[in-house]
């Protein structure tokens, strides 16, 4: 990945993650840049494989969600489950180090949570952060399109799953859970609940 300078030097820094993350999408946008979905990995894992190595080398947690930047993103998802029947959580995307999962078990202790992602750097890393943190969360290396939603009541998909349009539609019809997207899909349902990000269609910056 051909990574501009200025990028790089954030990512090795010494600042903390999220921080990083939020100084690479400010450059973005004041550099009128958008980036594709390998770069846009590329920043999203220089972020989050860093939060995973810490608390592989034994640190404190760092329990907030970086990429909820406005800070509206959480309470849409606690609001789904509590409309949700029950409390079984497809968490799809969960990223090398998946803040979300763990915060929906803080906010709700019961809900049983299955974690998915198709890469498997992020798969492994999300394993081995899960089984020192929160050992009862799932985690399985699956694409979107392939993993069977029957049974969740809540299905949370990421900004970074592409394409979720059709994969939205297929959700309402096919289930009766509540379906939270970070991004937007045309249209409207009960179930449906969209939190505003900055990721395109495609899932990338
Ligand atoms: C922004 S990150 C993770 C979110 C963050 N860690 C959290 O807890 O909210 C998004 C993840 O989605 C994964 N992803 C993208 N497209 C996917 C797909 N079609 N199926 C499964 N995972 C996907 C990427 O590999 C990446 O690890």
């Amino acid at each position: 990945v051909n990574l501009p300078p200025e990028y790089r030097e954030f990512l090795l820094s010494d600042l903390e993650p999220g921080q990083v993350y939020r100084r690479c999408l400010e450059r973005l946008q004041s550099d009128g840049l958008t980036a594709d979905y390998q770069l846009t990995e590329t920043l999203v894992y220089g972020v989050e494989v860093r939060y995973a190595l810490q608390v592989l080398e034994g640190r404190a947690p760092q329990l907030y969600n970086f990429g909820d930047l406005d800070g509206k993103g959480d309470p849409v998802l606690f609001q789904a489950l509590r409309q949700a029947s029950g409390q079984r959580v497809a968490f799809v995307g969960c990223g090398p180090y998946p803040v979300t999962a763990l915060l929906t078990r803080r906010e709700s202790p019961d809900a049983r949570v299955t974690c998915f992602d198709n890469q498997i750097v992020a798969f492994l890393l999300a394993r081995a952060v899960l089984a020192r943190l929160d050992p009862e969360i799932g985690v399985e290396l699956a694409d979107a399109s392939e993993i069977d939603y029957r049974g969740y009541d809540v299905i949370v998909l990421a900004a970074m799953v592409g394409n979720k349009e059709p994969l939205v539609g297929r959700l309402l019809a096919e289930t009766q859970a509540q379906v939270v997207v970070r991004g937007s899909v045309p249209g409207t349902h009960p179930r449906l609940h969209t939190v505003s990000s900055q990721f395109r269609a495609d899932g990338s910056l």
